[in-house]
């Protein structure tokens, strides 16, 4: 067991922040201690097999990345990313741990897709990891699989409102399954789109010759994010099933939210970079060269399909998830990273914005996007650790052992530079380590920097090298949410 003292550091957690050497031994953070080089006459620096320099900089608990997909089958590809490559650059970023979801798609057994998520992240993953249950399926054998998930330590699982004939849940088999969960425990995680109205809306536009990428964000207008935002808490209500809904772009639908809280209700909502920094304008309507061409792009936009969509700058859907943020009617910011390639991958979409795999790469940016959010005003220091750390270690069971440097906590720890800078995108000399021939995020420029990053004890990323191994990465049992009572 070696020992480590993190020196110099301000450790920022979600209520404050204050100057200490954070001291580890082995996997474990052991004490706070006041800086400086002698604590009741013992020179622990001198005294510890490795000290991480963290003058001047933050000192913060590793991030969380609730909300990932590696190798999702959907849209007739895999997402690119393997436990591996994804775990990897998650490293990058800051990001310690991470939790994916396990499928199970209609007809198939909840058990047989666990077991199948099982194979593809152990011994491949360079952090922690722990699964969601997507049932996409609910049926009888998946309500009494549901039963079992709280033991493996799969204590959430989605469902979903959107995708006809691949994962959807009708509202008969929501109210069921919401049914079940009240009974367990279990927080139901819900994609809120009105799946069957968005497909009817696709058709009409792809029969007018709407067909590139922009179109895919006309075709889920926020009404029907809106909607099954709505019907989702109402069912959610009736059943005293807790809820969780992912992926939140309407301010309409964080309206809802807010009303239902406001009601006293159990109900959380989760954004995403994307929807705080990107646009249905600028992004699905972009072209792939400069110059003159129509409002809605061309299939450049393609890199930014992702459900539910990006909506549009002029309605003010980002500004609102940015309050959304500072008020806590959003209580988290995970990535959906769910990246694939344009090169045969978005490419089977072109001619028709339906057939375009949905999602986009982002778990190696997700620190550095919300930090930016603190350079610029949107919210504090302290929130940034609460959104990207703390509040998804209580919403999903990890508090104590994870999101919060503390005695007994894992020693996840990231020293991040707000003098630093980065340069994202796959360019010469920028950031970029996800399995993508593109970035999402090409251009953007960071006021900050993930200088090192330890995981239980162990150097993952320090001087600008990945010093991680493959297999580190440990299955995460979870508990029950925190947030429930
Ligand atoms: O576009 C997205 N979000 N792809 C991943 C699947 C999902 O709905 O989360
Ligand atoms: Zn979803
Ligand atoms: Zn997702």
């Amino acid at each position: 067991m070696s020992t480590m003292l993190v020196q110099g550091g301000t450790v920022v957690s979600s209520t404050g922040r204050t100057r200490a050497d954070v001291l580890v031994d082995g996997e474990k953070i052991v004490a706070l201690l006041a800086p400086g080089q002698a604590t009741l006459g013992v020179d622990v620096a001198g005294s510890v097999d490795t000290v991480i320099d963290a003058t001047g900089r933050y000192v913060i608990p590793g991030g969380i990345d609730a909300h990932t997909h590696m190798e999702l089958p959907f849209g007739g590809t895999n997402a690119s990313d393997t436990f591996e490559t994804g775990t990897i650059a998650a490293a990058w970023g800051g990001t310690t741990s991470i939790i994916d979801f396990a499928v199970q798609r209609t007809g198939e057994r909840v058990e047989t897709g666990l077991a199948a998520w099982h194979d593809k992240a152990a011994g491949n993953c360079a952090v922690d990891y722990g699964f969601h249950q997507i049932v996409g399926g609910v049926d009888e054998y998946s309500l009494k699989a549901m039963a079992t998930l709280a033991d493996e330590g799969i204590t959430s699982y989605k469902l979903f409102m959107a995708y006809p004939g691949v994962f959807y849940s009708d509202d008969a088999q929501i109210l069921t399954a919401m049914q079940k969960a009240a009974e367990l425990g279990l927080l139901t995680m819900m994609h809120a789109e009105n799946g069957p109205a968005i497909d009817v809306l696709a058709q009409q536009l792809y029969d007018q010759g709407k067909t590139t990428p922009y179109f895919h964000g006309v075709a889920r207008a926020w009404q029907l994010e809106e909607e099954a935002t709505h019907r989702a808490i109402m069912l959610a209500d009736l059943t005293e099933a807790p809820l969780y809904v992912v992926h939140v772009s309407a301010k309409q639908a964080v309206a809802q939210l807010a009303a239902a809280r406001d009601r006293g209700k159990n109900v959380f909502g989760e954004t995403c970079p994307q929807y705080l920094y990107l646009s249905l304008e600028e992004q699905l309507g972009a072209l792939s060269s400069p110059g003159d061409g129509p409002d809605w792009g061309d299939f450049e936009g393609a890199k930014w399909v992702c459900s539910t969509p990006l909506r549009s700058r002029a309605e003010g859907h980002q500004a609102a998830m940015w309050q959304g943020l500072r008020t806590n009617d959003l209580q988290m910011v995970s990535t959906d990273h769910c990246p694939f390639c344009m090169k045969d991958q978005k490419e089977l979409g072109k001619g028709d914005f339906r057939a375009i795999p949905n999602g986009i790469g982002s778990i190696e940016h997700r620190l550095d996007l919300m930090y930016q959010g603190v350079v610029t005003g949107e919210i504090t220091l302290e929130r940034w650790v609460e959104l990207t750390s703390t509040t998804p270690a209580r919403m999903f069971g990890l508090y104590g052992v994870k999101g919060v440097l503390q005695p007994g906590a894992d020693a996840d720890i990231v020293v991040y530079d707000p003098a630093g800078h980065t340069a994202i995108g796959v360019g010469a000399g920028r950031t970029h380590h996800m399995n993508m021939d593109h970035s999402a995020w090409e251009g953007f420029e960071i006021d900050g920097h993930v200088d090192v990053v330890i995981s239980r004890g162990e150097v993952l990323v320090a001087d600008g090298e990945f010093h991680g191994r493959v297999g580190h990465g440990r299955y995460l049992k979870r508990g029950l949410s925190q947030y429930l009572l």
